[in-house]
């Protein structure tokens, strides 16, 4: 990002010296990862630190359920932004959720006709880069695996987002955190205290089994030391949005309370579980929308089966048969299975429920 921003910065002595090689300095960049993990704050970020002016458009809002409209409005923008760039030197044009453009879940237009307005769209893009005006243009989406390949491709360059990492975690609540005590309302020191030492525990698990364990290793082995997690280990699976939204919550509590409007660590703790993590619901959403193969799953159930364990499955028997009675139940009067999952595939969303019921039996 860091060189991208440089080099739009000095973009006519970068144009120069591209002039020999008849490559045009093309401007594009696409952002994709989760939702909350500072895609859209991080370009802004940028375009204020080298004071370019920047235009976010909600991409989404520009797809009319009439292709012709949809095809006029998008590449309007488009070519509004080159001129302003033309006339008053550096410009940024940032289509947020751009997979609104490109993929089927913007279902006012058949397939086909996503086809030609996605055509369409690069086609306006080809355009304003050829003519080299120093226009950048970036694309975010958190739906990257069902965006059109057509306009993955035309996007220099890829900056992939993902959920902080407990070191980046620690520093995003301490900079939520130090912003409010800043403005003057009271913090509990235990807070940043707690944080402290919770960090130099993970260090020194990360110290004494290697650095490269993966973080839900290293969170385990640090619940062991603690009766209730810490922020850090809490916040895993949290994106610097759901951290602020916390912290927000945490804030209210405590201008709320009767006593001296002190943010306590206590207040944090809870507002953060109380928000939750988004990285639960990418998940779910993986699952969902992923396909089932077959002959994957088949090898896999084969290479599961541990004769070894074959003792114990008989001793089991007596509870396990009364389960597998109410699975068959389950099967045979499937069609009373209400359908709980919209997964837009009915066998997928029958399989679901049906896991369901099973999973029910087993608790
Ligand atoms: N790494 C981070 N450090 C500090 N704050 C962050 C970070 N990531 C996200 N945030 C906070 O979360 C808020 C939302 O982030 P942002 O809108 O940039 O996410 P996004 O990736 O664009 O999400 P979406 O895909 O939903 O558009 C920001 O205002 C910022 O305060
Ligand atoms: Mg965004």
């Amino acid at each position: 990002m860091e060189d991208f921003f440089k080099a739009l910065d000095n973009f006519e002595s970068f144009k120069d010296k591209l002039k020999n090689t008849k490559l045009t300095p093309n401007f594009t960049m696409l952002l994709y990862g989760p939702p909350g993990t500072g895609k859209t704050s991080l370009t802004r970020a940028f375009a204020k630190e080298y004071n370019i002016p920047i235009c976010v458009v909600e991409t989404h809002k520009l797809i009319s359920s009439l292709l012709g409209e949809t095809i006029k409005k998008l590449s309007q923008v488009v070519k509004d932004a080159a001129e302003i760039a033309e006339k008053n030197g550096k410009f940024i044009l940032f289509f947020d959720e751009i997979d609104a453009v490109g993929s089927e879940r913007s279902n006012v237009h058949e397939v086909g006709e996503i086809k030609r307005a996605v055509i369409s769209f690069l086609q306006s893009i080809d355009d304003i880069t050829k003519k080299s005006v120093p226009l950048a243009i970036f694309g975010a989406t958190n739906h990257q695996h069902q965006l059109d390949s057509a306009i993955w491709r035309r996007f220099t360059f890829h900056l992939e987002f993902n959920f902080p990492n407990y070191e980046l975690r620690k520093l995003i609540i301490e900079s939520f955190i130090s912003r409010i005590r800043d403005a003057g309302i009271e913090v509990d020191q235990d807070i940043f205290n707690n944080l402290n030492e919770e960090f130099n525990k993970i260090q020194s698990i990360t110290n004494e089994l290697g650095k490269d364990l993966s973080e839900d290793i290293i969170i385990d082995e640090l619940n062991k030391f603690y009766e209730k997690k810490g922020l850090i280990s809490l916040s895993q699976g949290y994106s610097g949005s759901d951290i602020e939204r916390g912290t927000r919550v945490a804030l209210f509590k405590a201008i709320g309370s009767y006593h001296d409007s002190t943010l306590t660590h206590k207040m944090l703790r809870k507002s953060l579980k109380l928000v939750g993590g988004t990285s639960i619901h990418v998940e779910r959403q993986g699952v969902l929308s992923s396909s089932i193969n077959v002959d994957d799953s088949q090898k896999s159930l084969s290479y599961d089966i541990d004769f070894s364990n074959y003792e114990e499955l008989i001793n089991d028997l007596p509870k396990i048969i009364p389960i597998i009675e109410k699975i068959y139940d389950i099967l045979k009067n499937k069609k009373e299975l209400k359908t709980q999952y919209q997964t837009g595939n009915k066998i997928l969303g029958e399989f679901i429920n049906i896991i369901i019921e099973i999973s029910k039996l087993l608790v």
